[in-house]
């Protein structure tokens, strides 16, 4: 983990130094002893001349160690299991009838038609199961014909620091992933951290996810040791009954039984760490490993002197180094850049160990030869679909990465990071991975049966096949359909998910979606270095007709509507386009009405043409990478710690965004090229104080542009939360003084804007109250960012207390919004809107822990609650690389709505309605800005945004 806690977001607290030292000296140390001890690996005959009553009572002990250097953990089942270790008793059989199951086998291409007996923890059998068979089981077995559903394996996250990240994030609780007492703590235990209480095992569940590699984060070359759980809770609520195959070293110093079982370590290299104090750990390995290799080397010689000295001399803190050097241990490093990818692969070869992952790495896919050239075998590469460039290091990441990879013939492994991606929407990561090119069979195997062999447990999960876990989801669709969603998942035969809600769909989603051919978009990635240029160009004609249009859609007045869409018959149009402005929608639409002829004609092979999508919520505009503070517009002073300057204006100042915007950024151009033409971002700050934002064109290139600043004041904005520094009352005192007494508290920016809010100069008031109690609505949008239920129900009480005092209607909206649902009916009738922050919900912190998570968890999601209920709502996002995915949140919410929200009515949601919601001017006679998609609409995963057509600025920008 290296984001995702309020203390990773802050940039500053991230230092750029280079610790490959710390490895080198790490494995310096181990070298020497690993080298010394191999001579310690043949054959003795110490014990045929040795009498036993002259050995002390660790001999036996001590022998089995040295002999057992050379053995290395078993990649197959050892032998065919009756009955799973992890077994709970009482489980019921269930057999499932009637599967399209994804097995793994031939490379993940293997889709058949099957029932499926679950029994003892185990698949029990794939295919065609005899009712004979079935008899013996009697009323125990529980029957579910499936009719068709799509089956995979469980999910396997290769990547998570869930329980011990756990959610609600708590200080008590919470963030056990990262420690900062040294670079290299090779004895630190994911497990001794992992809290069974973290509310995201449920969630997880929901989404499929069955197994999570839990590792310690990224603050230290070498972080500690990983471990495997399975999310489902058991009966023993122990972390350590949630394991799955431990390794001996969890409760023991040597192996009993004598098999050996994959460690799982966590290295780091590069710019994450914080700490870069050198300890002179290489004189401790060097010494220990002398003294361990003279030990050995004498006692299988045969002295027993040595013996009588004392045990097998093992430093504790050490000895899962050394296993790293025996090959016992799957090594996942976290590392980005060609630069630190380069020097690891070095010393894979220098020392002679295996790596099995390299995780974000978002500079693997220009350097795959580097990587194949890595010791014992290529690594895995374990990355997000599109979340990059948050620090430099994941500046050139691209979403062509796993497509590349996999060209490359290196395994792709799509992980969450949880919580920096909430796993339960892990599979969604791999259908952005198919998106952009990912073969369907490796994505499929990216997320199942991929990182189940990197962990190196292949042998049992990752795969529906007879004699491997019971873990099996059963999906509403396709998996790799947008927003598939588990309608069970099994966990070692245990149905989770008590009464899951389903939403139909249509059958089109049972089958795998049409993508995008973007081939050439991957060979620029490669091409340009990861920077492949995005500036849009203006189309070269004034005049452009868009042929074979199946749907327009249009903002009319404050809504989305569809002037066309095709109807049953095959029936398309065409839209003819001047100077940014749709002339002509229409079987006829050829040429204009002076009878020039059209240069630039665009099939868009069954495409739309729908209104450009507005991003909100994010930075995006005010930084181009988060970690890098020279690239960012940097924190807004707050009055409430009182740490404004009097040079702005003290306490009374207000910040705005459009002082601070940048143009041109990738994050913005990415948004631009997938639709989203608006941003509005308000002032990055922590404290009360949101300052003013405002909205610009994500696609041009600087602010003087024409049509760069869409409106420089949008609305103004305060930020009430539980945050440990100033009260919530507090802020609510604040803002209640301000919206009372404006000209009072300050003659200044603050005081002015919010009288606009308001919309009531005080003397006014004084003159004639009761008249103005009629007429007057504020001017100004007024927005709350906050999350919880109470801060909502005091914020629309103080909404109340207001507009009575004064007699002025107010515009306010909640951003953020998480519990906003439980107050569905009070927002209604209160006029207040949400725009709820992210689209699906995650409880991130105590604010936030009352989410409604929506299918399968709960029948309605937050966002459907209240839309239902009439509030008028918006959706935004947290991080400025997601704005390009504004549309496949739409499209998600339209699917799980099951027909109750059409798609115009979804794309309202990042479009009219957040003008509504943030103050945005709305204009009747300008359709706003349109984008074109080709091969299908704005919403579909088949399509690509062609084009953005702009009245304002009087072009076409062709993508
Ligand atoms: C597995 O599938 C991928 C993509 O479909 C293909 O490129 C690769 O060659 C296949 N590997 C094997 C071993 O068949
Ligand atoms: C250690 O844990 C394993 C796996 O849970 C268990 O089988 C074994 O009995 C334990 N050993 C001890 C000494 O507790
Ligand atoms: C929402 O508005 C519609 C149309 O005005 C109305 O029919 C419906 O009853 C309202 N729903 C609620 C929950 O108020």
């Amino acid at each position: 983990m290296e984001k995702g806690d309020p203390a990773h977001r802050n940039p500053f607290r991230l230092r750029a130094h280079s610790t490959l030292r710390h490895f080198a000296i790490a494995f310096v140390g181990l070298v020497c002893f690993f080298t010394s001890t191999v001579y310690v690996y043949g054959p003795t005959v110490w014990e045929s001349h040795l009498q036993i009553h002259q050995l002390p009572p660790h001999a036996a002990d001590t022998l089995a160690r040295c002999r057992s250097l050379s053995q290395t953990p078993p990649t197959t089942a050892s032998s065919k299991r009756t009955v799973s270790d992890r077994f709970a008793p009482g489980t019921r059989p269930h057999f499932l009838k009637n599967a399209r199951v994804w097995t793994g086998n031939k490379n993940g291409t293997e889709v058949i038609i099957a029932d499926i007996l679950l029994e003892s923890g185990l698949i029990k059998g794939v295919g065609r199961i005899s009712p004979s068979f079935l008899a013996a089981y009697a009323d125990e077995l529980v029957v579910m014909d499936l009719k068709g559903a799509w089956v995979t394996p469980g999910i396997v996250d290769l990547h998570s620091h869930i329980g011990d990240s756990s959610s609600p994030e708590l200080k008590g609780a919470s963030s056990d992933d990262n420690s900062r007492k040294g670079p290299i703590l090779p004895w630190l235990r994911a497990l001794d951290g992992l809290n069974t209480h973290d509310d995201s095992f449920e969630l997880s569940i929901s989404g499929g996810v069955t197994t999570a590699l839990v590792l310690p984060g990224s603050a230290n070359a070498i972080g500690g040791q990983g471990f495997t759980i399975k999310l489902r809770p058991t009966d023993e609520k122990s972390p350590t009954s949630m394991l799955l195959e431990p390794p001996y070293n969890v409760n023991v110093s040597f192996p009993d039984d004598g098999i050996l079982r994959w460690r799982q370590m966590k290295h780091a290299c590069g710019k994450d760490k914080e700490l870069s104090d050198h300890c002179p750990v290489d004189d401790v390995f060097r010494i220990e490993a002398k003294i361990q290799d003279e030990y050995c080397q004498q006692v299988l010689a045969g002295n027993t002197q040595v013996l009588s000295k004392g045990p097998f001399p093992q430093d504790l803190q050490w000895e899962s180094l050394v296993d790293v050097l025996r090959g016992r241990v799957k090594v996942h490093v976290h590392c980005y850049e060609a630069v630190d990818l380069d020097d690891v692969v070095r010393l894979t070869n220098e020392f002679q160990f295996p790596i099995a992952a390299f995780h974000h790495a978002h500079e693997a896919y220009l350097v795959p030869t580097v990587l194949e050239k890595a010791f014992g075998r290529t690594p895995a590469v374990a990355m997000f679909a599109t979340n990059a460039r948050y620090k430099r290091e994941a500046y050139r990441g691209s979403e062509f990465a796993p497509r590349l990879l996999a060209q490359s013939g290196i395994p792709v492994v799509m992980k969450s990071d949880h919580p920096v991606t909430d796993s339960r929407y892990l599979l969604y990561e791999a259908q952005q991975a198919f998106v952009y090119g990912l073969p369907d069979n490796l994505a499929i195997a990216s997320v199942t049966s991929t990182p189940a062999e990197i962990m190196g447990m292949g042998h049992r999960i990752g795969y529906i096949k007879e004699g491997w876990d019971a873990d099996i989801v059963v999906w509403d669709s396709h998996p790799l359909a947008l927003g598939a969603t588990p309608t069970q998942v099994f966990i070692d035969g245990i149905p989770q998910l008590t009464s899951p809600h389903v939403v139909s769909k249509p059958r089109s989603f049972q089958s795998k979606p049409r993508v995008p051919d973007y081939a050439e978009e991957a060979r620029n990635a490669i091409k340009y270095e990861g920077l492949p240029p995005l500036e849009p160009r203006a189309s070269r004609s004034e005049t452009v007709l868009f042929t074979n249009v199946r749907s327009v859609l249009s903002k009319v007045g404050t809504n989305v509507q569809a002037l066309f869409t095709e109807t049953s018959s095959r029936k398309t149009v065409s839209v003819l386009v001047d100077r940014g402005e749709v002339k002509c929608v229409g079987m006829d639409c050829t040429r204009l009405k002076d009878g020039s002829d059209v240069q630039v004609v665009i099939d868009l092979e069954g495409g739309s043409i729908s209104p450009g999508l507005v991003t909100y919520g994010s930075p995006i505009g005010l930084e181009e990478i988060e970690a890098e503070r020279s690239t960012n517009d940097g924190v807004a002073p707050d009055p409430l710690s009182g740490d404004v300057p009097s040079i702005v204006g003290g306490d009374g100042a207000l910040i705005r965004a459009v002082d601070g915007l940048q143009f041109g950024g990738r994050s913005a151009l990415l948004a631009y090229r997938a639709g989203v033409t608006t941003g509005i971002s308000t002032p990055k700050h922590y404290g009360f104080f949101g300052g003013l934002s405002a909205s610009f064109s994500t696609g041009v290139s600087h602010r003087l542009k024409p049509g760069a600043i869409v409106q420089e004041v949008n609305a103004l904005h305060v930020s009430i939360k539980h945050t440990g520094g100033v009260s919530v009352s507090t802020q609510v005192a604040s803002l209640r003084r301000l919206l009372v007494h404006p000209a009072e508290a300050y003659e200044s920016d603050t005081g002015r804007y919010f009288r606009e809010i308001r919309a009531v100069w005080c003397y006014t008031c004084f003159i004639d109250p009761i008249l103005m109690k009629s007429t007057l609505q504020g001017r100004l949008t007024l927005v709350v960012e906050t999350d919880n239920a109470d801060i909502i129900a005091t914020i629309i009480h103080l909404k109340k207390e207001v507009e009575q005092m004064f007699g002025a209607s107010m515009k306010w909206t909640i951003s953020g919004g998480a519990e906003a649902h439980l107050l569905a009916k009070e927002l209604a009738q209160a006029k207040v809107g949400v725009v709820q922050i992210p689209s699906r919900p995650f409880p991130y912190g105590w604010d936030q822990r009352r989410i409604l998570p929506g299918p399968p968890l709960s029948k309605q999601s937050s966002l459907m609650t209240l839309i239902e209920n009439n509030v008028t709502v918006g959706i935004g996002i947290m991080e400025a690389w997601s704005a390009r995915n504004t549309r496949f949140d739409l499209a998600w919410i339209a699917i799980e709505a099951g027909g109750r929200l059409s798609k115009a009515d979804a794309i309202a949601l990042a479009s009219t309605n957040l003008d509504i919601l943030l103050g945005g001017t709305i204009e009747d006679n300008t359709a706003g800005e349109l984008v074109a998609t080709s091969g299908g609409d704005l919403l579909d995963v088949s399509s690509r945004v062609v084009a953005v057509i702009s009245p304002q600025r009087g072009l076409v920008d062709m993508l």
